[in-house]
């Protein structure tokens, strides 16, 4: 099955609030990857708006010709806006004020009476709704229970790992990224990833058959810097699908 590829616009709302005013717009960097062969556009707004706007997510909702991935934490103001924007999307992630992005899968055993009707909000404005949890068999177990269709599968201790050359642990954590999509595929769940992924790392994971989607944002924008958004998508298009074709 194909691999698709979602494009995290955030760091570029990132560079434009370090000056204020409208430049670099991520709407239009949106459309840029659309162009280049992003299958999907996924935009955190956080509670404290320190890179995507509301602003931003009206425009988004309003102009992309593919499917918008509403990033979000579970709250009232957050899914109120989604009730509004009705997003092809909305991927469920835990939100705290001091986190400098998003650390940890959501806590989805422990929150359950809570996202039970968020979830269920969501899914009457017509989201698809997704999770994302730790590669762990309870976390799935328990994104199975709340009924949803769609589970993302959190890379970023695989991701550290690998940066910062500890083979063991790496190794570790990729088995667990790939027991997980195995289990979570078994529930009947769509498997994505998504946090810390680069060009090696995406190749690699790429591989493993029960991912359907990897949400990209971070790299993607810091490469573009050097070589250009279009550029630095098409280089990830590829590694993704080598991957897939088993080209390691
Ligand atoms: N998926 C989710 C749910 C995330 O929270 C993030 C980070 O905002 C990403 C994917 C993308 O991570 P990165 O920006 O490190 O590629």
């Amino acid at each position: 099955m194909r691999l698709r590829l979602g494009v995290n616009i955030d760091h570029v709302a990132t560079v434009r609030n370090a000056r204020g005013g409208r430049l670099p717009d991520p709407v239009r960097a949106a459309h840029l990857a659309v162009a280049a062969g992003a299958d999907s556009i996924t935009a955190h707004l956080r509670e404290d708006r320190r890179h995507i706007r509301d602003e931003d997510m009206v425009r988004l909702a309003r102009e992309l010709t593919v499917p918008l991935n509403f990033e979000m934490g579970a709250t009232e103001e957050m899914i109120a806006l989604a009730e509004v924007l009705k997003p092809h999307a909305a991927c469920l992630v835990p939100e705290k004020r001091t986190e400098r992005t998003t650390e940890g899968g959501l806590d989805v055993v422990g929150q359950h009476d809570h996202l039970v009707p968020a979830i269920a909000r969501l899914v009457a404005a017509g989201c698809r709704v997704s999770l994302f949890i730790e590669p762990d068999e309870a976390a799935i177990a328990g994104a199975a229970r709340l009924g949803v269709p769609v589970v993302e599968l959190h890379t970023g201790a695989w991701c550290h790992a690998v940066t910062d050359g500890h083979g063991t642990k790496a190794a570790i954590e990729l088995e667990r990224l790939r027991t997980g999509a195995r289990i979570a595929f078994g529930h009947g769940l769509e498997v994505h990833a998504g946090h810390g992924l680069d060009y090696d790392t995406a190749r690699e994971l790429a591989t493993t058959p029960e991912f359907v989607e990897f949400n990209i944002g971070h790299f993607l924008m810091g490469e573009a810097m050097f070589t250009g958004l279009e550029h630095v998508i098409r280089q990830m298009r590829a590694a993704m699908d080598e991957g897939r074709a088993g080209r390691e």
